[in-house]
């Protein structure tokens, strides 16, 4: 049984480089691979490891439910769920799990370094501990496919040394290899301000990304004054070295339009960005408005979302119980005759 896995965390709004780095590619995975089982978790345990506003974090976690729904995401295909209402299993496995995971390894991970910055002394075991969560996720399911973006891709490659090490240890095939499944172009969007940082949710302006939730005149604005250096477009996509800001435009572009970024190429070569930047503003409204509209239906009716989580996290909970089973079993522990 093939089985896909990803989330996402209930922290700040979802941006454009979430949509086309990940959400944009499970929908497209869930329609074209309808064998697979497909699991996309809301990973508020790993939202914790910075402090999170109590009265807000509930709410979040429906927001991001809301947005995978909007995108195209299927609750009658795929399981949604809150990663806290299995929290008993994810967290029991990630202990398993850290028994087996070599310092040396959580201390190349670059999204550690990054969050924890200067002061990785007074940065929390949460945070250190970040990626053997992540693996116990995707192990718990014993998911086959992990797509995510491109920034994700080390903490995938850290999940499948982990299960090589418990398979080893234990002598059996149990857990899958996941395969980190980084699709399309825009793997890496960039932020409008600046083209050689990652579009994010914690990046201070808010003028460096577009919010699944903007109106379109704020795309609009934020297009305008994305950062693009002074020269046309260019006439071939090898034109777009060293030209960051235009490149990611091009790329966003091509995503959004489901083309490739030579035909995008080729249909702006040598035209100005004041002419590019209004039609990727329609595009840009055009594929994020309806998504917007149904989030904020959806939201309006909480019932429903929380009857889709819960029914997601009993469907969750079934399939991980098992598998937490024989892995504890393997690993050796006393068990009620
Ligand atoms: P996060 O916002 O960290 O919860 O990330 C959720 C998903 O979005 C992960 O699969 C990330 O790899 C992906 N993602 C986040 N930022 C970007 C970006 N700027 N470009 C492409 N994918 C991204
Ligand atoms: N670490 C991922 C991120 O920040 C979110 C995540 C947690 C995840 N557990 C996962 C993604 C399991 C894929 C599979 O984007």
């Amino acid at each position: 049984m093939k089985r896909i896995f990803s989330g996402m965390q209930p922290t700040h709004q979802l941006h454009l480089g979430n949509y086309l780095g990940a959400l944009k590619n499970w929908v497209d995975l869930q329609n074209k691979t309808a064998n697979f089982e497909h699991i996309y978790c809301v990973v508020d345990m790993h939202a914790i490891t910075v402090p999170q506003d109590t009265t807000l974090l509930a709410k979040a976690t429906r927001e991001i439910a809301a947005a995978y729904i909007a995108a195209g995401i299927d609750p009658k295909k795929a399981i949604i769920f809150p990663q806290s209402a299995v929290g008993d299993l994810h967290a029991e496995l990630m202990w398993y799990l850290a028994t087996m995971t070599q310092i040396g390894k959580l201390n190349r991970m670059t999204q550690f370094k990054d969050k924890a910055g200067k002061n990785a002394e007074k940065a929390g075991l949460g945070l250190y501990a970040y990626p053997v969560l992540m693996a116990a996720d995707i192990l718990l399911y014993n998911a086959t496919h992990v797509p995510v973006g491109e920034d994700q891709k080390q903490h995938v490659e850290l999940t499948r040394d982990v299960a090589s090490t418990f398979n080893h240890r234990f002598d059996r095939e149990f857990f899958n290899i996941p395969e980190p499944v980084i699709m399309g172009d825009a793997t890496r969007v960039m932020s409008l301000r600046d083209g050689t940082q990652k579009m994010s949710k914690s990046a201070e302006s808010d003028m460096s990304r577009i919010n699944l939730t903007d109106d379109a005149d704020t795309i609009a604005d934020k297009i305008k004054r994305a950062k693009t250096d002074p020269n046309p477009l260019p006439e071939t996509v090898e034109g777009l070295e060293g030209r960051p800001e235009a490149a990611n435009l091009i790329t966003i572009y091509a995503a959004l339009s489901g083309q490739t970024k030579a035909q995008v190429v080729a249909e702006f070569a040598g035209k100005q960005f004041s002419e590019f930047k209004p039609k990727l503003s329609e595009l840009t409204v055009t594929k994020i408005a309806p998504m917007t509209a149904t989030m904020r239906d959806l939201m309006k009716d909480t019932a429903e979302i929380d009857r889709i989580l819960a029914s997601g996290a009993d469907r969750a909970r079934a399939i991980a119980t098992p598998i937490l089973g024989e892995v504890k079993d393997l690993i050796g522990f006393w068990k009620k005759p």
